[in-house]
């Protein structure tokens, strides 16, 4: 029994790490709770989105650890990618952007997307500031 157990969890961790079809997982599909939805989407940010892209470049680059998974240039491609499954999202899809508001953004750097390499980063590597700084750099992917 008990090594059947630990067999198991061998075998979780391995299909939940190992790079193996390693690809994003729906990325239209909404990733906020429908209770929670409305709400989220209504956020909006409290700083002037022109004003922080370069704050919110560093804070992608270095506190607050985006880069290692999504990658420099945001298509999802960070040295960590291969680590987590479902893949990072790329940050780049337009259609993906144009989808989601900052209010949604905010939420899953906040609450994480549950069953996934997306966990909380507030408040544990940044603050809610430094989320919506963030997010007005991450916008940038889009416009390219
Ligand atoms: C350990 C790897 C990892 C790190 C670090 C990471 N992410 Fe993610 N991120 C993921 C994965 C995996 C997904 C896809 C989750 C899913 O499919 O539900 C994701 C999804 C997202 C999404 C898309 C949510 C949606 O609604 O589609 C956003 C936005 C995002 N991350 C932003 C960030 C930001 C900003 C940071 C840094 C503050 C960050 N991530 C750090 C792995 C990571």
């Amino acid at each position: 029994m008990m090594i059947r157990m630990a067999l198991m969890a061998v075998g979780l961790l391995g299909w939940m790490i190992l790079p193996v079809d390693a690809a994003e997982k729906d990325p239209m599909k909404v990733r906020v709770p429908a209770d929670q939805l409305a709400a989220a989407q209504k956020l909006k940010s409290p700083v002037a989105a022109t004003d922080v892209v370069a704050k919110g470049k560093e804070l992608y680059e270095g506190k607050g650890t985006c880069l290692k998974c999504h990658g420099v240039t945001g298509q999802g491609d960070g040295p960590g990618a291969k680590l987590v499954r479902p893949s990072p999202r790329n940050l780049t899809n337009h259609e993906w952007q144009k989808a989601r508001t900052d209010g949604e953004l905010f939420w899953i750097i906040k609450n994480g997307s549950p069953g996934t390499g997306m966990v909380s980063l507030i408040p544990s590597d940044i603050n809610e500031t430094e989320a919506w700084e963030i997010i007005a750099y991450i916008r940038t992917f889009g416009a390219k």
